[in-house]
């Protein structure tokens, strides 16, 4: 234990990056390095499994290396290593689970297991110390679109999540059918800059039987035949429009469902988590959304956003405070849901 309490190592491989961090007293980041395989991975226009997992193995150790040094400290001086186990890709989230069971074994040193989703989430306590549970929590990655209820630490709600596609997932496939590659969400945000959302109005899905629940597959949908009419008329497709339209789409649907939970629940806190909550134009609008109902809104820098270590230091924080050890058994669990042991 540190002067100053209780300080995590922490590990994150569950997709693309792979990263370590220390975190101190589930607030304080001491270090945060993300080694991105992403340039690796826009020469196939998506994520490879295969070729992350072996990434993951060949820089894991240089990462966890670069994140003591820079924090100043060795394992010795860590309390507890905190790996993300899961959901992602399982010979990826592998890599990390068995790199933290060799410290643990190795120093003695308590293993806490981490859901990804939930390091998203508590990647908003590192800038905002004002912010505790209960909080309502829209969570956009590339691979999850949930709404939640943050009734404690680590203790969760699923109010309402994608039936199909994930918002960020959205993203990517849109972005590769207008030609702007991988990965989506960035290139469609800096394309739709220069573009009119409304030039074309893509459908705003509504799943009949749930408020809280969010469909993507139509709206992508609507985006090829848009390209495929366009075409077979011979008028030209542009870019930026259709990026500003599809992103007003996207960001016009998360904003209302989260905008119904807020009202139906009367909380008076909203977060933002995960890769797509780095855009700035969800942002903002729910900024603008918060702010009219007298709502508070937090949510993490964008390096807070996507995939990073630090975050599952702090979730795995609050996990080790509760009582949660995990052995030497840990495996990773591809399709992990939140709030399950
Ligand atoms: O949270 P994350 O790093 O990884 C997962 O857990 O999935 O999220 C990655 C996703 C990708 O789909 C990416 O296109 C999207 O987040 N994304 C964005 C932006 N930055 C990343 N989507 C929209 N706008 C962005 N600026
Ligand atoms: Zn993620």
């Amino acid at each position: 234990m540190t002067e100053n309490g209780i300080r995590i190592l922490a590990i994150e491989t569950s997709c693309d990056e792979t990263a370590a961090a220390v975190v101190e007293n589930g607030r304080e980041v001491r270090s945060n390095i993300i080694s991105s395989q992403i340039a690796l991975h826009t020469l196939y226009g998506g994520v490879v499994p295969e070729i992350a997992s072996r990434k993951h193995i060949e820089k894991i150790n240089q990462v966890i290396t670069q994140a003591l040094e820079e924090a100043g400290c060795t394992l010795s001086d860590v309390d507890a290593v905190g790996v993300t186990y899961g959901p992602g890709l399982v010979g990826a989230l592998l890599v990390g689970v068995a790199e933290a069971k060799a410290i643990s074994y190795a120093k003695n040193i308590p293993l806490v297991g981490v859901h990804h989703i939930e390091g998203h989430i508590s990647a908003n306590y590192i800038e905002n110390p004002d912010l505790k549970p209960p909080f309502l929590c829209l969570v956009v990655s590339g691979g999850h679109t949930h709404l939640v209820r943050t009734l404690d630490y680590g203790v969760y709600e699923i109010l309402g999540r994608t039936r199909d596609d994930a918002a960020g997932e959205a993203f990517d496939k849109v972005a590769r059918a207008i030609g702007l590659g991988y990965p989506g969400g960035p290139k469609i945000e800096e394309a739709a800059r220069k573009g009119n959302p409304h030039a074309v109005e893509f459908p705003r899905a509504r799943v009949g039987d749930s408020p809280y629940d969010f469909s993507f597959s139509g709206l992508k949908s609507a985006v090829l035949n848009h390209l495929n009419s366009c075409r077979m008329k011979g008028i030209p497709v542009i870019q930026a429009d259709i990026a500003a339209s599809f992103q007003k789409a996207v960001t016009d649907v998360l904003i209302g469902n989260a905008v119904k939970a807020m009202e139906d629940t009367g909380m008076k806190q909203f977060a933002i988590a995960g890769g797509v909550a780095s855009n700035a134009a969800l942002r903002e609008g729910m900024r603008a959304a918060c702010r009219e109902r007298g709502v508070a809104f937090y949510h993490p820098s964008p390096v807070f956003c996507t995939d990073n270590a630090a975050m599952i230091g702090i979730a795995a924080y609050h996990e080790y405070r509760k009582g949660r050890r995990d052995g030497l058994e840990l495996n990773a669990v591809p399709n992990l849901k939140l709030g399950q042991r």
